[in-house]
């Protein structure tokens, strides 16, 4: 029987409540389609740093490095100097195990309506391919004299003629699979010499892919765009900051943050890719048994599709549309139904 190895690794916050939920159903689904997962929990994050002075410790990598993925779920904390837990543990990760695409579908789900009035599923439904590991959140910069007159900061984006070819190719051969549209979403009329060459780099790549429509919209547009007309976009491919700013918009049109999940993806397979949702630590609820695992749910169905079982999760999917479809909702969504339920009743829709 195939076996994959999973390091769950639940973060701080609300990663301690919805990543073990997610886990209980990953198992459930392997249990239905014939193969085994064996996991081991890290607690790695803020907490750990506030115990340890470190968010993994010095091996952590080499630790991680054998397994077959990782699902996360988020870190953060507010007792914790929040700079530290991107770069000290999120973009750590990303970088050192190359894994360049950030990959964060936007769909409706079942019974959980749009907050934009008239749209539905057929308008709704794209992926953002962030670039996860160059542009505007390289952290290259500087804060001098701080508290003077003189005082200034920077911080300088970097995008690499390599960086940028490889994650366009990633999104066109994704667009290829969908509805063949790209749109390349930049600020390349302000930003004149990063983003100009961002573009140069993407309309080289696009004459590789004549089968797709290629597109460029500037992201101011495109976040009116998501508002009033979501079904414009197909595949977006874009930078690390545009990226991470417009997925939370993709959440809020879905109808919350809570419902997104991603997915930190090592094309080559050379590193284990990281599964986690798109939201936060969310430290504001954490504890009470009430987030929404809905995103930590779709990121164990992307970690799936990567492991190369499509069957298992397109299941995984079926069945938390059934859950979300008999009206169940957390308090994000205007409900009260508690973290526990919606994970005992997507396993039993699984089952059913
Ligand atoms: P957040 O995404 O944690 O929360 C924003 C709002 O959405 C909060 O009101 C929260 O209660 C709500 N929310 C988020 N996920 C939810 C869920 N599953 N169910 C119900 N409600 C949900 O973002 P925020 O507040 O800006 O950041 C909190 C901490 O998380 C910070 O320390 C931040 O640095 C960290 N963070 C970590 C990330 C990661 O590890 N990848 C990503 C984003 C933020
Ligand atoms: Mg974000």
């Amino acid at each position: 029987m195939k076996n994959y190895k999973i390091a769950a690794v639940n973060g701080d916050g609300i990663g301690n409540e919805i990543v073990p939920a997610g886990m209980e159903l990953l198992q459930a689904v392997a249990q239905k389609h014939g193969f085994t997962i064996t996991s081991d929990t890290y607690h790695f994050g803020a907490e750990h740093y506030q115990k340890h002075g470190c968010f993994l410790p010095e091996d952590g990598l080499e630790t991680m490095k054998k397994y077959d993925a990782i699902y996360f779920g988020a870190v953060g904390l507010p007792e914790v100097d929040d700079t530290l837990p991107f770069k000290l543990f999120t973009n750590y990760i990303r970088t050192q195990f190359k894994q360049y695409v950030n990959l964060r579908p936007v769909h409706l789900w079942d019974g959980i309506a749009s907050p934009l009035a008239n749209k539905g599923k057929e308008d709704i439904d794209f992926v953002i391919i962030r670039e996860n590991n160059e542009g505007e959140f390289v952290q290259s910069g500087r804060q001098m004299y701080p508290d003077s007159p003189e005082g200034f900061a920077t911080d300088t984006s970097m995008f690499t003629r390599a960086g940028t070819t490889r994650v366009a190719h990633y999104a066109f051969k994704l667009a290829q699979k969908r509805r063949k549209h790209l749109t390349n979403v930049t600020k390349s009329n302000t930003l004149i010499n990063s983003l100009a060459y961002w573009d140069r780099i993407i309309e080289e790549v696009a004459k590789e892919y004549p089968d797709v429509e290629y597109r460029k919209m500037y992201v101011d547009n495109a976040s009116a765009s998501f508002v009033l007309h979501p079904e414009y976009f197909d595949v977006i491919l874009t930078t690390n900051m545009i990226g991470d700013i417009l997925s939370d918009l993709g959440g809020a049109i879905m109808g919350s943050l809570g419902l997104g999940g991603s997915g930190n993806i090592n094309p080559e397979g050379d590193f284990p890719s990281m599964f986690e949702p798109i939201h936060g630590s969310a430290p504001d609820i954490a504890g009470q048994n009430i987030a929404n695992p809905i995103g930590q749910f779709w990121s164990a169905a992307l970690m799936l599709e990567h492991l190369g079982e499509n069957k298992a999760a397109a299941d995984l999917m079926k069945a938390v549309h059934k859950m979300t479809a008999s009206g169940l909702k957390t308090k994000d969504l205007g409900g009260d139904s508690s973290t526990q339920e919606m994970t005992k009743a997507t396993i039993a829709a699984l089952n059913a």
